[in-house]
């Protein structure tokens, strides 16, 4: 790989959205100033929001220490005093992580942690959750071992921590970062009254295969989303001050491309080059660790042959040296003993050595770091230098999150409640996460199937998602209690208590038993209906997540056969699945008239669905994830490299004939998607038209001095319901020295519309969002060609060209 790192860094005076804030406040202005020309004002309509979100993605090579609060004066000065007074075996103690509580990895060892901690020999412990179970491993930290330094409690606090939101994937689908800093600032709140002062939270590796369980914990396969979402949650967990009892320390992970295993499969390695990380894989890492995250976890999976826990060139060149991080860096579970596994260690000692001279400063759950580490420096394998400087990365988050001064959580008075607050932000994160797929007719000469007629006779609800409370929740729900989720059945029971619509449920199977024992009542109930809503899909805790590779994207048990046994009675049926991964459904999107991607929605499940059936709310949410027609298409994603033979135009549902065989295709199935990056309907349409740019090329000199091209679009909702669209700019980059993806993500807009509104929008695009990495990592712009799309998902076919000029 590359040691050089050289960045063209061209200062951009004003951040976009700074730009897009002004344009509003002079749209605003002289709107206001035409109303008083014009009397009586007719009632124009007037947007009712538009949200601009455009953000440049390759920051230039970091100059300042990423966190501010980290580098402050005085707070190093307390960890250099603080330092000065250590022992060996007690900085070593600050760089042991265990887990306290129930194992989220292979079985741990089982020390007496009371003993441990007395003696200083612990820095932080996780899976320890409650003022009372942390309060008490806090005293003996404070008072009983020798510096009276307080450990720091970590956590899988991954969507929400007791208030359990969307999982990540379906948080993405909103579209909406600003949503998301509620949401992960409600987390922070909860897991610090929790005791609990860091997050292992986001994870924002790019996932582009959904075979990969953890496709769910993410934000998707775009770098752009990916890396917006990334900025998003650090900030919602950390707030403006790390110190504020509020706000706790985010965790970056899992560094790096653990998002990328070979097949699909969890834990395995990853191959790719330098320039597909960098492009692709870095830039959400980097925007988290840009917005300031305290921390970052290695990941268990090797890069080119080198394991992440003792990956030099992604620990140290990039992440220190280049990006300036300042805060500490943690192993996965157990990943330091993993080295020997890996075959780079040929024992504890040698793995403890490559972890901790790599740049990894805290072992979470092996124990090498305690066993190794001191013998290691006594020997001079390791120096006392390299140990003090990942102790002070440790100390430097202690003080700054003011555990010095605050070790103890106060202890809860009353159980927790979950507020009424909460619970609506709760609904809103999972109404805006929902995703509609398909909504066709079902009788001829009727209206779409969706959404379903307030007035109906007779609801079937059939299904084993359908009144399943624990998977509502997800793959990580954290302190959450599955109590407090609302499913489908509790909602719709809700809302037809009155009695005017008949309501039935049927389980109909279990999500993974071969069974069809239940099908004859769900049969009955669907006949005895006139809608049917069928909930299936993946239980969240067994098929999703952590080490859930599949090979089938199918719905598992028997639930395809109950699916087509249902949909063949010929109601009007609805789908709604509930999955952590794109599944692949074919025989769903042909036959069933309307689907709705539910994801893992949190507590108000039910309810945010049932509203979006029943219309009360317009589905907005967008695939931050391709949807593949078969498992053989993966790895699926929408930007991707060029081929010299695309199959743009030959008709891939037919098998090859002749010279068609000679593309790049599949001879068994389309290469599409079976839904694409960015698809979702809504219960209206939203036209696109006029798109112009300011100019029709723009040299690389101008570029170069900030200067922008802009990207004009008109947008209409032509249907009858007001409804809020997200729209999209992709771009694609031909002519230069390397080959650019078919399409990018370059900016999107969320845009509420009434029925009959237009809005014109406007996109920028400057070095930032056009310059790509040549061969030698080095950014660059060259003359190139730029063709541009606007549209409803990366499929937009509204598109004009522009050149870059010498
Ligand atoms: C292993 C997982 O890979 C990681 O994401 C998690 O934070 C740790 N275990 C701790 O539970």
């Amino acid at each position: 790989m590359s040691k050089s790192w050289r960045v063209i860094h061209v200062p951009v005076p004003i951040p976009s959205r700074k730009i897009v804030f002004i344009g509003l406040i002079l749209i605003l202005g002289i709107g206001i100033a035409w109303l008083g020309l014009h009397k009586p004002p007719p009632p124009a309509p007037q947007p009712i929001k538009v949200a601009a979100l455009k953000k440049e993605l390759f920051l230039p090579k970091a100059e300042k220490p990423s966190n501010a609060q980290l580098a402050d004066a005085a707070l190093n000065a307390r960890v250099e005093s603080l330092l000065a007074t250590m022992s060996l075996e007690q900085k070593v103690g600050q760089l042991c992580q265990y887990s306290a509580g129930e194992a989220t990895g292979p079985e741990g060892n089982h020390l007496d942690y009371d003993q441990l901690i007395s003696a200083g020999k612990v820095g932080s412990l996780f899976n320890v959750v409650g003022a009372k179970d942390t309060n008490h491993f806090q005293h003996l930290a404070v008072e009983k071992s020798p510096l009276h330094i307080p450990l720091l409690f970590g956590y899988d606090v991954i969507h929400g921590h007791r208030t359990i939101f969307p999982v990540p994937l379906a948080m993405a689908s909103s579209f909406d970062p600003d949503l998301v800093r509620q949401v992960a600032h409600v987390a922070a709140e909860e897991a610090s009254d929790d005791g609990i002062r860091w997050v292992f939270s986001p994870m924002v590796d790019i996932a582009r295969d959904a075979r990969w369980g953890r496709i769910t914990e993410g934000a998707g396969e775009d770098p752009f989303l990916g890396s917006l979402f990334a900025e998003a949650y650090v900030q919602g967990y950390q707030g403006s001050d790390l110190s504020h009892t509020d706000a706790v320390a985010a965790c970056i992970k899992h560094f790096a491309a653990y998002g990328a295993p070979n097949g699909g499969r969890e834990y395995n390695t990853v191959d790719m080059s330098e320039l597909t990380l960098r492009q692709v894989y870095l830039p959400p890492y980097r925007a988290g660790i840009s917005a300031g995250a305290a921390t970052v976890m290695s990941a268990f999976n090797p890069l080119n042959g080198v394991p992440a826990t003792a990956n030099k060139f992604t620990l140290t060149q990039i992440l220190r040296n280049e990006w300036k991080f300042n805060g500490f860096v943690v192993s996965d579970w157990d990943a330091i003993r993993e080295l020997i596994s890996h075959g780079v260690a040929k024992n504890d000692d040698v793995a403890a050595r490559k972890a901790l001279l790599a740049g990894v400063d805290m072992d979470m759950q092996s124990d090498l770091y305690r066993t190794c580490l001191p013998d290691l420096v006594k020997s001079g394998d390791v120096t006392q230098g390299a140990i003090d400087e990942a102790v002070r990365r440790v100390l430097r988050v202690k003080f700054a999150l003011g555990l010095f001064d605050r070790p103890y959580t106060a202890e809860p008075k009353a159980p927790f409640q979950i507020t009424p607050e909460k619970r609506q932000l709760a609904r809103h994160a999972a109404q805006a996460s929902l995703v509609l797929l398909k909504n066709s007719i079902a009788v001829p000469d009727t209206a779409p199937v969706l959404p379903l007629s307030k007035n109906v006779a007779s609801v079937a609800l059939i299904g084993p998602m359908a009144d399943s409370a624990v998977d509502m929740l997800g793959s990580w729900p954290a302190a959450g209690n599955p109590q407090d989720a609302i499913t489908l059945r509790a909602a719709l029971q809700e809302r037809f208590k009155d009695g005017k619509t008949k309501f039935i449920y049927a389980k109909g199977t279990d999500a993974l038993i071969d069974s069809d024992e239940g099908f004859a009542e769900a049969v009955k109930a669907a006949q005895q209906s006139s809608v049917v809503i069928l909930a299936l899909g993946e239980p969240a805790a067994t098929m999703t997540g952590e080490s859930a590779s599949r090979t089938r994207l199918d719905l598992p048990g028997n639930q395809e056969k109950l699916l087509e046994t249902i949909v063949q009675l010929g109601k009007p049926t609805v789908l709604v699945l509930f999955s952590g991964r794109p599944l692949a459904f074919k025989w769903a999107a042909d036959h069933v008239p309307a689907i709705l991607e539910a994801w893992y929605p949190g507590i108000e499940a039910g309810p945010a669905v049932a509203q979006v059936l029943f219309g009360d709310i317009n589905p907005s949410g967008k695939l931050p994830v391709s949807f593949p027609r078969s498992v053989g298409q993966e790895p699926l994603f929408y930007n991707q490299l060029p081929t010299g033979r695309p199959a743009d135009q030959i008709d891939l549902s037919q098998p090859p004939v002749g010279a068609a065989k000679y593309f790049s295709r599949y001879i068994d199935e389309s290469n599409a998607p079976l839904y694409p990056f960015g698809f979702g309907l809504s219960y209206t349409q939203f036209a696109y038209s006029k798109l112009k740019l300011s100019q029709p090329s723009i040299s690389v000199a101008d570029l170069q001095a900030s200067h922008k091209i802009s990207v004009s679009v008109e947008i209409k909702n032509t249907g009858a319901s007001e409804g809020l669209e997200i729209a999209q700019l992709y771009t694609r980059n031909t002519g230069g020295s390397i080959e650019e993806p078919v399409r990018e993500l370059k900016g999107f807009q969320r845009i509420e519309l009434r029925p009959g509104q237009t809005q014109q929008i406007e996109f920028s695009l400057g070095f930032e969002d056009l310059s790509y990495y040549d061969l030698t990592m080095n950014r660059i712009i060259e003359p190139t060609d730029y063709e541009v799309w606007v549209g409803g998902s990366s499929g937009a076919t509204l598109g004009m060209q522009f050149e870059v000029t010498p």
